[in-house]
């Protein structure tokens, strides 16, 4: 067994010590990822573990029973959506938003899976864009959207999730999405970036700028040191959960 699949089977083991609950999804490895693991008789992707390990950190600090509705940008293929499936079964409605490419991509790939009802770029634009309606049918659905629909979304959310990617940005594309972010999430963010107390290298957007465009609505962060930093740790990514004033 590869080091990348030991890892992941030891991580695996250690967050079911902590959350029994959890059950593997089916579809993790479509595609032909040679990267599983068995969980339970089931194939997984361990790259999906490290997705398991960083919504731990989140739903350690956050009831599931508030998160009905989450929203990602840059989410890349949708392992992050398939994690926050297979911890909170209160989930209904996740919107992820990302270049064409990718979002095609992640459609396809989330389709295959079968773990939820997926709404691509097509269903969406003919509806006019993502109103509560859409997605109310009792199982979670996942709205696939290209950033030029962020100002046709009409429902609110829980949560926003952003890992990895505004780095990929630059600042007027991530001022317009803050600005909608500010718009439509009412209870929590949880990013996972450079750490907006040092620095940042380069080119990158520095998180303290992400960090200054949300910390009206989202006042209060916690920086997460224990968790998915201790056992994925990149030394430029720092786990942060805010909270609005009213969460
Ligand atoms: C490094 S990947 C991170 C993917 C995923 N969040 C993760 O942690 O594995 C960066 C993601 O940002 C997306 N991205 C880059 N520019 C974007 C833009 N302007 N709007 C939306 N997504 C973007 C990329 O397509 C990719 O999915």
């Amino acid at each position: 067994m590869k080091a990348t699949r030991m890892h992941a089977r030891l991580a695996l083991d250690r967050l079911l010590a902590e959350f029994p609950q959890l059950v593997p999804l089916e579809g993790t490895v479509n595609g032909g990822a040679e990267d599983l693991i068995e969980w339970d008789g089931i194939a997984v992707s361990a790259h999906w573990v490290e997705h398991l390990w960083r919504v731990a950190d989140f739903y350690r600090r956050v009831d599931s029973k508030t998160v009905k509705s989450v929203l990602e940008i840059g989410p890349g293929l949708g392992f992050s959506t398939l994690a926050h499936i297979a911890f909170n079964p209160h989930l209904k409605t996740v919107v992820n938003v990302d270049i064409v490419p990718v979002l095609y991509l992640a459609t396809q790939f989330l389709k295959s899976t079968g773990c939820a009802r997926v709404v691509d770029y097509r269903e969406i634009h003919s509806a006019g864009g993502i109103k509560q309606s859409l997605g109310d049918n009792g199982q979670v659905t996942i709205f696939q959207l290209p950033p030029w629909e962020m100002p046709n979304i009409d429902i609110e959310f829980d949560l926003f999730l952003n890992a990895a990617s505004m780095q990929e940005m630059t600042e007027p594309i991530i001022e317009n999405y803050i600005r909608h972010v500010n718009r439509l999430v009412r209870g929590y963010c949880f990013l996972l970036m450079g750490d907006p107390d040092i620095p940042a290298d380069g080119d990158a957007v520095p998180a303290r700028y992400i960090r200054e465009l949300l910390k009206t609505h989202f006042p209060h962060r916690t920086k997460i040191t224990d968790g998915w930093s201790e056992i994925y740790e990149r030394s430029s990514y720092v786990p942060q959960l805010l909270c609005s004033g009213s969460a």
